[in-house]
């Protein structure tokens, strides 16, 4: 075997590799990534909100308030789209992956991480709990 061979063909292999691995998260850009179970809104969920969210979402500016300690209940008031124990049934959810029938898709300028949006279905679908 030529040197040259010995590069290009290993090269050749990890670069169809890596093709493959791209095509597949363009078909399912929200992949689903392994969460734990028992996720805290404490300790898992409110930071999110802290970080990405409640820059927007505080009293001078929009509803609803996500800002530690108010973040639960304003997300559990009626209407803000979280159904708890149904992940697929709640519209925040639908936000959160960017396919919000009316176009609120929040956060508005980036979707959050498939990990982070993993963890706030899981949170929901175990219950939404203040835990
Ligand atoms: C750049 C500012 C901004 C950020 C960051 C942001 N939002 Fe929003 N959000 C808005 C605005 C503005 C509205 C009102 C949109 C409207 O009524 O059309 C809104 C509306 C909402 C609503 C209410 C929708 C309704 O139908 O009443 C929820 C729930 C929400 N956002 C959740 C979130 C969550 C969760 C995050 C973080 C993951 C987030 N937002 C990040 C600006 C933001």
């Amino acid at each position: 075997m030529k040197p040259s061979t010995k590069i290009i063909l290993p090269s050749a292999l990890a670069l169809g590799f890596l093709l493959t691995a791209c095509d597949n998260d363009k078909i399912t850009p929200e992949l689903s990534v392994p969460v734990k179970d028992n996720v805290s809104f404490a300790l898992d969920i409110q930071p999110i909100l802290s970080g990405q969210c409640a820059g927007c979402h505080n009293p001078g500016n929009v509803n609803p308030d996500l800002r530690k300690e108010v973040a639960f209940s304003s997300l559990l008031d009626d209407g803000k789209g979280i159904v708890p124990g149904d992940s697929e049934g709640s519209e925040l959810v639908e936000m959160l992956q960017w396919k919000s029938a009316d176009g609120k898709n929040m956060p508005p300028a980036m979707p959050l991480s498939p990990l982070q949006i993993g963890l706030i279905k899981k949170w929901i679908d175990e219950g939404a709990q203040n835990n």
